[in-house]
């Protein structure tokens, strides 16, 4: 529910004027929205905006590949051989891990392969794996297709636990409640960080402890969660995750992904793997005879030459997040979207996404009939939306450069559908 006066465009200005984070929207080019005006961007969640750093950094590596060619992979203060591993250090920062425990390589369903490859080893009844509804599409494929490589049943094999009948999110007791009852034919739980469709941030801890108490390998898909909420993966005990950059890392459309590997699985050689020679110590890469040995940690799961012009615009955002810090960013992502929330509350809108700001990130998932429409509304208004059939309208205030008077907007042009219908 707002507060008195909180529904003030007067208010919304306030609060903007009074925002330390507020001045980071400089940092970023909006899309422009029809009336000529900068759009309202709500569309984080699907795709980050261009930090205005991105260029420079793309055309340092484009100025530098025209300046010495081949040299560039070793005769730059940051050479081309290692950009990866540079930006392993802030991409761990983000997601709460060690360096060694992330890589930045391919993109996010191939990366989920790679550790679907090395990390569900189905042996006689454990074979099954446990995920929630609703399941992202490409995450559907690639489990169902390691199931059907390995001659199981996707529709046994993939138990999936749905939110409760006239409920639209799963209850994390049911969850728990399934990974118990299933514990001894379970080889993998793999969950999503942030739901993709509600919003909603699962509790990536205990739910991490109840898959690994079970004796199955636990993974996340952290595509909504990277850059979004407070991530430990190291400290919850997290076995693997991936996730991509193009969300609310903001590295670009089709940007580089990047994975977690728990330390306790570096150094176990009985990991099998698809291996390739930027997996192995750089040191060695070059070895004509020598075997492979991966890298230690996550590292070792990298298989080919990353793409340097795709990784520059992700060093930039990388830096703005370093700036931030996750912990201030996530604070006003929890105020703005809270705000926003308060301002839906008076509406007849049905928002999906959990109430209760720990289990929500920044994206609020709206329910209507005619959804399209909603959308189409607006676009008209300037809101750059987007939609998931058959009936949900996703926003998604990014704290990095989204306003409480652009929430403010939203609002009023939602009361007004509302109104008119
Ligand atoms: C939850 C989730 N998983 C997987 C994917 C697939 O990502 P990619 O196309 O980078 O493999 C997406 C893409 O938006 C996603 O949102």
């Amino acid at each position: 529910m707002a507060e008195p006066g909180q529904s003030s465009e007067a208010d919304a200005l306030a609060r903007d004027r009074a925002d330390p984070l507020a001045p980071y929207r400089e940092r970023f080019l909006l899309p422009v929205g029809p009336s000529g005006e900068p759009a309202i961007y709500l569309a984080g969640q699907s795709l980050g905006l261009q930090p205005r750093t991105a260029r420079a950094a793309l055309e340092a590596e484009l100025d530098a590949w025209a300046r010495l060619g081949v040299d560039g992979w070793w005769n730059l203060a940051r050479p081309w051989f290692t950009l990866d591993d540079s930006l392993r250090q802030p991409m761990a920062r983000i997601v709460g891990a060690r360096a060694s425990e992330v890589a930045i390589l391919n993109s996010l369903t191939v990366n989920i392969h790679l550790l679907l490859a090395s990390f569900f080893r189905p042996t006689g009844r454990r074979r099954r794996i446990l995920v929630a509804a609703p399941l992202f599409p490409s995450d559907r494929h690639a489990l169902t297709s390691h199931l059907a490589q390995r001659g199981l049943n996707p529709a046994s094999d993939l138990l999936i636990v749905g939110p409760r009948s006239g409920e639209q999110t799963v209850r994390r007791d049911d969850l728990e409640g399934a990974i118990r009852e299933h514990a001894a034919d379970l080889a993998l739980v793999f969950l999503d960080g942030v739901n993709f469709a509600t919003g909603q941030f699962h509790e990536i801890e205990r739910l991490t402890a109840a898959g690994r108490a079970a004796g199955a390998i636990v993974g996340w898909d952290l595509a909504h969660a990277a850059g979004n909420v407070e991530l430990s993966l190291h400290d919850w005990g997290v076995d693997v995750a991936a996730w991509c950059t193009y969300k609310y890392l903001n590295g670009g459309p089709g940007s580089v992904g990047a994975m977690f590997v728990h330390d306790r699985h570096a150094r176990d050689a009985s990991v099998p793997r698809f291996a390739g020679w930027w997996g192995i110590d750089p040191d060695h890469r070059f070895d004509p005879e020598g075997p492979f040995v991966p890298d230690h940690g996550a590292a070792g799961w990298k298989a080919s030459t990353p793409s340097v012009l795709a990784l520059a615009p992700i060093a930039a955002s990388l830096a703005i997040f370093d700036e931030v810090g996750m912990p201030a960013l996530r604070a006003r992502s929890v105020a703005l979207t809270g705000y926003l929330a308060g301002l839906l509350d008076d509406l007849p809108i049905e928002v999906i996404t959990p109430t209760d700001p720990q289990a929500r990130g920044a994206q609020l998932s709206l329910r209507f009939e005619g959804a399209e429409r909603v959308l189409a509304t607006l676009a008209a208004g300037g809101v750059v939306a987007d939609y998931r059939a058959p009936d949900l309208v996703r926003v998604a205030p990014a704290p990095l450069y989204n306003t409480y008077r652009e929430a403010w907007r939203l609002a009023e042009l939602l009361r007004e559908f509302a109104a008119a219908q």
